[in-house]
């Protein structure tokens, strides 16, 4: 990617990005173990909540709905995946869940005490208005709780695939500074973003795919290059990322972790 590509507004395929996870929703518990330590680290992070309703914003198959819910939080789940909503429905069948899209929040002013979006706004078209539909949402005094991905992660991933293809074959993430940005432009205090790097180490280039397709998060923002996933294609990757592997064979793929413990001052 190169720096005006960085400048660039990222525009998703919400059709596409919805199907990608819906497919992924029935088995995206086995591989969320990366999402869950995450939302775990950003309730901890935002220490206790004053129970009340709460929005959970891309919602996924329901795993922090159902704990915010066990917390004595009302749920209101939102998702763009049908797959991804039912499943919430199903583990927590006192939320309210609604498909929607994030950068089209259908929802009243003043209406919710508490948001909280575990890793989803990185799907957003536009950080900044989806930040401002929550500020609108959330109560005076209340929190948006939220976690996203900056630059700097998947870079390993995407290093290989420069050098299997000669192209960049991961989605674009914003950096800090522009979330930082985006945050102040929606009313909020940039001082309230935390930024933490997570490495996960994986057996092969193979297991690295399998784990971002088992999440749904394999849909790529700028389009698929014909054969990519061609024989030799997929031979050179492993090849390439096989070279980065630490002193136990195994690959690492970095994640830039945005935290958001953000309170609406209105
Ligand atoms: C990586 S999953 C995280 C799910 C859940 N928050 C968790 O922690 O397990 C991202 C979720 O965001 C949803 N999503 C992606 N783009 C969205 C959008 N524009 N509006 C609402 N949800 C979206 C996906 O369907 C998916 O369920």
């Amino acid at each position: 990617m190169n720096s005006k590509a960085q400048l660039q507004p990222v525009k998703h395929d919400k059709g596409a990005v919805g199907a990608a996870f819906s497919r992924a929703a029935q088995g995206y518990d086995s591989h969320a173990a990366f999402q869950r330590q995450v939302g775990e680290r950003l309730l901890t992070l935002a220490g206790p909540q004053a129970i009340g309703r709460c929005l959970d914003l891309g919602c996924g198959s329901g795993y922090f709905s159902e704990q915010l819910h066990a917390q004595g939080h009302q749920i209101v789940a939102l998702d763009l995946a049908m797959a991804m909503a039912t499943a919430t429905q199903q583990r927590c069948d006192a939320a309210k869940v609604v498909v929607a899209d994030a950068d089209a929040l259908p929802m009243q002013d003043n209406t919710v005490d508490l948001a909280f979006s575990n890793l989803a706004l990185q799907w957003s078209d536009n950080l900044q208005l989806a930040l401002s539909q929550l500020k609108r949402v959330v109560k005076p005094g209340g929190r948006l709780l939220f976690s996203t991905l900056a630059t700097g992660s998947l870079t390993e991933l995407d290093q290989a695939w420069q050098q299997a293809h000669g192209r960049h074959h991961i989605n674009r993430f914003l950096s800090p500074d522009a979330i930082r940005m985006q945050v102040a432009q929606a009313g909020f205090s940039p001082s309230q973003l935390m930024f933490e790097t997570i490495t996960l180490h994986y057996p092969s280039a193979l297991a690295v795919m399998k784990a971002l397709k088992g999440v749904g998060a394999n849909h790529l923002n700028h389009g698929r290059a014909p054969g990519l996933t061609g024989k030799g294609t997929l031979q050179r990757l492993q090849r390439a990322y096989a070279t980065q592997a630490n002193s136990h064979g195994l690959l690492p793929l970095t994640y830039q972790v945005c935290f958001g413990t953000l309170t609406n001052d209105a």
